[in-house]
């Protein structure tokens, strides 16, 4: 089922709120501003429900969404160094955001943009799709991009999230959604007694500025490590060099890739309440972020103070820096290419 009602205004136009509700229990709430995911609440093992996405109440407080709070990320997904990178001999300078790097698309990236909403049922699901115009210049990036975000609620308990583009100059592009979880429901204490699975080998370490170095390093013997279930807790404080520039985890990891298509990319379980959170991406990378920049200064929903670790988050993508390393995947889309990603978020308990 699909309800939509209004939520505020922004300059550019109303903002809607979009309920999408599945027969066993799971209910969505979407907005057309920054295409946010502004709860889900899911069921634990004994049925009872909780909010597991950190957030606002309002949209006011989305206004000033500094953590990106379940926002769409676009055009290009973590940083690029120095907002720079070089396309067919044009050097391309970007809006530096993250001192002094391009941070999530810029300024005013696609998590602060009017999405434009439309609702569908299908044999699928019930969900919502949103598109979105970035114009050639904006932010610094070339073309004009037209692109379209759906997410789609099905009744086996699974939210897509479906990502397509199509641009008229050669442009980088990396789109995510940057959910903050918490199993426990948010507001409830921190991550740390999670359980982790990361189907990764390999991880992409960063410089101080949180720059790939380029390097593709083994995790195993080190707090990077997530082949097995592992609490994220017993490894986070780890004496490590790269945990110590980040403030813990905020980290891409190369998935572990037999063929191309959706497949598993983590797995997250929460013991009290029995929550499980499966992702699956088409995608080569994912952030594994640890909320480091949570302070407890943003006032959450129900005022929840959010603090360090209070949330994680996955954000399946290619990997930070691209357009700068040859070595990485490539993320440049041309004209008459279809830019499509898929990423599923599979809830059980056990
Ligand atoms: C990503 C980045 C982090 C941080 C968050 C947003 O996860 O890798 O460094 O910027 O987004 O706060």
């Amino acid at each position: 089922m699909i309800r939509k009602q209004a939520f505020g205004a922004v300059p550019e136009g109303p903002v809607d709120l979009y309920t999408i509700t599945n027969s066993s229990g799971i209910e969505v709430h979407a907005m057309n501003y920054g295409g946010i995911i502004v709860s889900m609440r899911v069921p634990d093992n004994k049925g009872m429900t909780a909010d597991v996405a950190l957030g606002f109440d309002t949209l006011d407080g989305y206004l000033n969404n500094k953590p990106y709070f379940g926002a769409i990320i676009g055009r290009y997904g973590n940083r690029i160094a120095n907002g720079k990178f070089t396309l067919d001999g044009t050097e391309y300078q970007l809006a530096r955001n993250d001192s002094p790097n391009s941070l999530h698309g810029g300024i005013k990236g696609f998590d602060k943009v009017l999405w434009h909403g439309e609702h569908f049922g299908n044999n699928q699901g019930v969900g919502v799709t949103f598109t979105y115009t970035s114009k050639d210049g904006e932010e610094g990036y070339p073309g004009n991009l037209e692109t379209k975000v759906t997410y789609t609620l099905t009744d086996e308990n699974a939210l897509q999230i479906e990502y397509e583009a199509v641009t008229d100059k050669a442009t980088p592009v990396n789109l995510t959604n940057h959910s903050y979880f918490n199993l426990a429901g948010e507001g409830a204490g921190n991550i740390l007694k999670h359980q982790l699975m990361l189907n990764a080998e390999r991880f992409t370490p960063v410089d101080g500025t949180l720059i790939p170095t380029g390097e593709f390093r083994p995790v195993a013997r080190t707090p990077f490590d997530y082949t097995k279930p592992t609490t994220i807790g017993s490894q986070i404080d780890a004496d490590n060099k790269q945990l110590a520039i980040a403030h813990g985890y905020d980290h891409n990891f190369v998935l572990n890739r037999k063929r191309s298509g959706l497949e598993l990319a983590g797995r997250i379980h929460e013991l009290k309440t029995g929550r499980v959170l499966k992702v699956y991406t088409t995608e080569p990378g994912i952030q594994f972020y640890t909320g480091n920049f949570l302070d407890g200064t943003v006032a959450g929903k129900h005022g929840h103070a959010y603090d360090k670790h209070a949330a994680f988050c996955v954000e399946t993508q290619h990997f930070p820096d691209s357009p700068n390393h040859p070595n990485f995947p490539s993320t440049i889309l041309m004209p008459g290419q279809t830019y499509y990603s898929r990423t599923v978020y599979k809830f059980s308990t056990e």
